[in-house]
């Protein structure tokens, strides 16, 4: 309001403090604003002050009369007229008049603007002291209602967290009670704890009594498992496979060896009958030997044979303190290499005494033989008998030769030579030994031309130390045993193969042949055994010998009718340094 007041003043100086004629002509130019500026004041003063209003409306007719002379004057100063000094005296006087009340305006103004500020300040005044007022009732109130809810609230829950907090913590902590009456939620609790104490002091009495129970059971437990870690470790501490039952066939222990050896996973077989984990009839024998070992307390030990492997067993009885058989401990140990070399020994002990045997029939034989086809060859030359009569004496000579083969054979095998070792190409050995055998005499060529071999040799073998004659007569009399094997033909497969990783080679004679039985596999390498009419049964012990003297190993795989095949497996030896793990027999 100041300011519109301030800015009316200024455009009424403007223009009527005009000192000479120009100046008059500009002073109509801020009417409009002068106008507008009353106009908003009285605006501002709403329908309050109607005494500043009415003078509000005195200052406009004053600044409207004063307009109009300014006007008049301004014209004529446009038109060339002078204006005489009385008349711009006149507007003075106006002017002046205007001023004056424009001034006792700005006051009365000023006037209301102190009211109003005071009236805001003492507004501002009351409503503080009234704030302050509610803020500090408010303030005790909150700080009453504190006090109450500590005494009603805070202090018992303190009370009840510092009583449970005593009942942890002190021994005879469960014979305590809380004293909180009240009727509150508070005292309720306290109340439930209390009766909650009171059961809790009863079953702490029956806990004592199950936990000294509980302590006494550990103790025998650790006992107990103390025991069956010891038993744990002696049952795996042996190679034998070792099971526990009782005397109804249940497992109860079981070493590493047994749940290796049944294929089995030990948690499986754990409180499983033992019974149920053979054929049944095995199952029906081992069961009838567990009998008999509970009903007479003696151990009993027998041996049996699985997948090509002989194993010793023996159940031994455990008895309880009465003396009665309780449970049955039953190892079972692999003894096959130990039987293969009992056999082995066994074989070679046999040798001997067939060959010291065929020695000397030998010897006994071959010189009366000798002499009997002597004998017959100059009858041959002497007496004049026919053709078909000299064709059957000629026969007999070839029987006598073949006896006498037969008789070098028998002495060979029975007295057998000491190698002869020097650096051989294998495959040409071998080569020259199978194409020898295409064409031997005992053979009947029929056969033969049927026969289409394959030979697929390693060209990579290196230079061997071996018995060249030695070896020629295994793998002739391999050769012939295949190509005997094919009366109607077939195919003679022979291969040599040098392996790296074992420094081993591998000679490899197969047939398309008859093939041999299952039940004579074992039999074929021993010595007069076979299936032939004309045939000594030495061919494959000889074999087998001169095999084993070069260190190496000879195997067959056999299915009928399809194919039989023979592996001669030897250790690479290339130098004379390295002794060969020669077989004695008779030296
Ligand atoms: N390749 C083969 N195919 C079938 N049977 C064979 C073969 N090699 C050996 N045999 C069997 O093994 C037996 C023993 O052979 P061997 O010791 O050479 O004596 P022989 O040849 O004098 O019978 C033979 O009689 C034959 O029954
Ligand atoms: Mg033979």
């Amino acid at each position: 309001m100041k300011y519109i007041v301030v800015n009316i003043q200024r455009i009424a100086m403007n223009s009527i403090l005009a000192e000479d004629e120009e100046m008059l002509v500009l002073a109509p130019i801020e009417s409009n604003r002068f106008y507008e500026l009353v106009e908003e004041m009285s605006s501002l003063l709403g329908s309050g002050e109607p005494d500043m209003r009415n003078r509000l409306n005195n200052l406009q007719t004053d600044y409207r009369n004063f307009l109009t002379s300014v006007l008049s004057m301004s014209a004529q100063f446009v038109e060339g007229i002078e204006t005489s000094k009385d008349k711009l005296a006149e507007i003075n006087l106006l002017a002046q008049h205007f001023i004056d009340y424009l001034n006792e305006l700005t006051e009365q103004i000023n006037q209301i603007s102190k009211r109003n500020i005071d009236e805001i300040h003492d507004h501002l005044r009351n409503s503080f002291f009234v704030n302050l007022i509610s803020l500090g009732t408010i303030f005790i109130a909150i700080i009453v209602a504190l006090f109450f809810m500590e005494r009603k609230l805070s202090r018992p829950l303190f009370n009840l967290m510092s009583f449970v907090r005593g009942l942890t913590g002190e021994e005879d902590g469960l014979s305590k009670r809380i004293s909180l009456k009240g009727r509150d939620e508070i005292g309720e609790l306290a109340a439930s704890l209390n009766s909650m104490l009171d059961s809790l002091e009863k079953t702490t009495v029956s806990r004592n009594l199950l936990m000294e129970e509980v302590d006494e059971r550990k103790q025998t437990e650790n006992a107990l498992r103390q025991s069956e870690e010891t038993a744990r470790v002696l049952l795996n501490a042996t190679s034998d496979s070792a099971i526990l039952i009782d005397t109804e066939g249940t497992i109860f222990a079981i070493n590493e060896i047994a749940v290796h050896r049944l294929g089995k996973i030990k948690n499986k077989v754990v409180r499983t009958d033992i019974f149920d984990l053979f054929p049944p009839d095995i199952a029906k024998e081992r069961k009838a030997i567990a009998d008999k070992v509970i009903r007479s307390g003696e151990p009993i030990q027998f041996e049996d044979q699985s997948e090509g492997l002989v194993f010793n067993n023996t159940f031994y009885p455990l008895f309880d303190r009465r003396g009665k058989v309780e449970k049955l401990a039953i190892y079972s140990r692999d003894i096959t290499d130990q039987r293969r070399a009992e056999e082995h020994q066994q074989r070679i002990e046999q040798m001997k005494l067939v060959g010291e045997w065929a020695v000397g029939l030998a010897q006994e034989i071959k010189n009366p033989l000798a002499g009997i086809k002597v004998s017959i060859e100059v009858l041959l030359e002497e007496l004049k008998i026919s053709t078909e009569d000299r064709a059957v004496v000629l026969k007999a000579v070839d029987e006598i030769k073949r006896i006498e083969v037969l008789l070098k054979s028998l002495l060979n095998f029975a007295k057998p030579t000491k190698l002869q070792l020097m650096i051989v190409d294998m495959n040409e050995l071998l080569d020259q030994t199978i194409n020898f055998s295409l064409r031997h005499p005992f053979l009947s060529s029929t056969p033969l031309k049927k026969i289409k071999v394959s030979k697929q040799f390693d060209e990579n073998l290196p230079g061997m130390m071996v018995d060249p004659m030695q070896l020629q007569q295994v793998f002739l009399n391999l050769a012939l045993n295949a190509i005997e094997a094919m009366p109607d033909g077939g195919m003679l497969d022979v291969k040599s193969i040098y392996d790296k990783n074992t420094d081993a080679i591998k000679i490899e004679i197969s047939d398309t042949g008859e093939g041999i039985d299952k039940g004579m596999m074992d039999d074929v390498f021993k010595p007069f055994f076979t299936t032939k009419t004309k045939g000594s049964g030495l061919g494959l012990a000889i074999t087998r010998r001169v095999v084993e003297q070069h260190g190496g190993v000879i195997s067959v795989k056999s299915d009928p009718g399809k194919r039989t095949t023979f592996n001669v497996y030897l250790p690479l030896i290339t130098s004379s340094d390295k002794e060969i793990d020669v077989i004695s027999t008779t030296e």
